[in-house]
């Protein structure tokens, strides 16, 4: 039996592998956004759906894909398996390898992720841990492509907290070969080996502690919410953080046309303005739309269903 392809992180994927989701996305996207159109391309297969933390893009954004390409879904919150009762990651992944044929899950712990994907018979994709969150930089990257063109060569400022998202965009920057400008609290900066992971992979990658330097001429301004789920400091984020708020006067730093992104859900006028977030250069609803084709891609990818070429036969 030949090894499941899993989708855990960016950075563990093929040469190419992101190059050919994101060319896959374009397409998927391509062929009708709603309604969008049906293929059978899974049929028989089933993905089963494990949260341990709340969702609505990443849940409602899989089941249609799943469906819309043909496939089944079975969703299950993980504290009513009985993983919530202490049955071991291995264990409950031999079992669903019996059951159905790829298994998404969202849970903190990307240790226990991949101790689960090493035991797993079937391709297992990250729906976000702390550490990692690729299908929806996935989403991301082909949203700047739709506004912008190629990624290749851009500039992607990242400004707050340090988090998940910051270090799934440094994945990406490398392969794909864009910029990447950080800003943080140093308190809340992103790890240096995550970092330094990056710059080995090739990233071009600038550490700041200044919004308006990391923004400076910057084609893409990204943030995310003060607070990710399992983050119990709320207050002391907060105070840490208003700094960083992306507003009117943050974006004007950046490259005329410059593309506001959000993963949401957002909390308004903390780490973003309601004029930046409703404003024209901001993006966040479409990168929401756009799970739904990166998941797509993602799920074609995983499956076998999508040639990935090295880099250099391109
Ligand atoms: N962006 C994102 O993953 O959204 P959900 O938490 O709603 O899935
Ligand atoms: N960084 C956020 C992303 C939510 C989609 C979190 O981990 O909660």
């Amino acid at each position: 039996m030949s090894e499941p392809i899993h989708f855990l992180d960016l950075a563990s994927q093929p040469q190419g592998a992101l190059r050919a989701i994101l060319d896959e996305a374009h397409r998927i996207k391509g062929e009708g956004r709603k309604p969008r159109p049906r293929t059978d391309v899974l049929a028989g297969r089933t993905l089963a759906m494990v949260f341990e933390k709340p969702s609505t893009r990443t849940r409602f954004s899989f089941d249609l894909a799943m469906r819309e390409m043909g496939g089944d879904t079975i969703v299950a919150n993980g504290s009513e398996m009985q993983l919530g009762r202490g049955e071991s990651m291995p264990d409950t992944a031999r079992v669903l390898s019996r059951y159905v044929d790829a298994v998404m899950i969202r849970m903190l712990d990307h240790d226990a992720l991949a101790e689960f994907a090493r035991h797993a018979e079937m391709p297992v994709i990250n729906g976000l841990t702390r550490r990692s969150h690729p299908c929806q930089i996935i989403a991301d990257l082909i949203t700047i492509e739709e506004r912008l063109g190629p990624i290749e060569a851009r500039t992607v400022a990242w400004v707050g907290d340090g988090n998940n998202m910051t270090a799934t965009f440094l994945e990406a920057a490398g392969p794909l070969g864009f910029r990447m400008r950080i800003a943080t609290p140093p308190e809340l900066a992103v790890p240096d080996d995550v970092v330094e992971a990056a710059r080995a992979a090739g990233a071009d990658v600038f550490v700041s502690t200044d919004p308006r330097e990391a923004v400076d001429g910057a084609d893409v301004v990204a943030a995310d919410c003060f607070a990710s789920m399992g983050d119990e400091d709320e207050a002391r984020r907060l105070k840490l953080l208003m700094p960083y708020q992306v507003n009117d006067d943050l974006m004007a730093a950046a490259a005329p046309g410059a593309v506001f992104l959000h993963c949401l859900p957002a909390h308004r006028n903390e780490e973003v303005t309601d004029a930046v977030m409703d404003g024209p250069q901001s993006a966040v609803f479409d990168e929401a739309e756009n799970r739904i084709h990166a998941q797509k891609a993602v799920l074609a990818y995983v499956f076998g269903l999508i040639a990935v070429a090295p880099a250099s036969d391109r």
